[in-house]
């Protein structure tokens, strides 16, 4: 079984065969995280992107944690210049195999500048093949057709943005349902701020109207489970 707990924004950690998951650890500046940055603990971080309501607290949980880093080449190279040494580079369509499960990033259509301007590289999605399940998330990024590919490797959770003007809104999050077929899938990236405002509630009866797949809205805090 598969712990998925939301710490706002599209920040998600899951806890699985005794290791701590972190995507995306955004706690400092965050109006919405459920705890703070200090009080998370973690094995493995995975970074989508570079825009800071991403990278968020990456350095500073990495180093008091020991937490293993895993994101893209750049984005890696940028936080070992910050002092990490326990970090894993990849890229978009590569797999690797961690003793956590299988890591592949995927494309997100989106940008990925570092908070001091350093190259970020190209935004990823993440795919994360756990022993129990398969959970895709898209982190930042507009409607792209090859969601299909994605959804072709067979998804038990998809979390996916909802907030529009920065990344799909909900009617294309309905769309990308279509080309992805998750069982699952769950809402993020929205009510940070007020650019960002969605009613959750709202697009999750769309989706049990115009999909096959079950919505879970959590609010910041809140956990699910999946998997066996
Ligand atoms: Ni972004
Ligand atoms: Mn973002």
């Amino acid at each position: 079984m598969t712990k998925v707990n939301y710490y706002g924004h599209g920040t998600f950690g899951f806890e699985t065969a005794g290791k701590k998951i972190v995507i995306d650890p955004f706690f400092t500046g965050n109006p919405k995280a459920s705890l703070a940055a200090d009080d998370l603990q973690a094995d493995v971080l995975i970074v989508s992107h570079g825009h800071s309501d991403h990278i968020g607290d990456c350095v500073e949980i990495a180093k008091r944690t020991g937490a293993l880093v895993v994101s893209n080449f750049e984005i890696i190279q940028w936080i070992q210049n910050q002092g990490i040494e326990n970090a894993h580079p990849m890229h978009i369509g590569g797999s690797h195999d961690f003793e956590f499960g299988t890591v592949k990033l995927t494309m997100a259509m989106h940008g990925s500048m570092m908070p001091d301007g350093a190259y970020g590289g190209n935004p990823c999605g993440i795919l994360l093949k756990l022993k129990d399940c398969t959970i895709y998330h898209a982190a930042d990024t507009g409607l792209f057709f090859d969601m299909k590919l994605i959804g072709e490797e067979g998804i038990d959770l998809a979390i996916l943005p909802i907030c529009d003007n920065f990344t799909m809104g909900p009617d294309d999050a309905i769309r990308a349902l279509q080309y992805l077929n998750p069982t699952k899938v769950i809402p993020s990236h929205y009510n940070t701020w007020p650019v960002i405002e969605q009613d959750p509630h709202v697009w999750a009866r769309e989706v049990k109207a115009k999909t096959a797949s079950a919505p879970i809205v959590l609010a910041p805090g809140e956990s699910c489970t999946i998997g066996e």
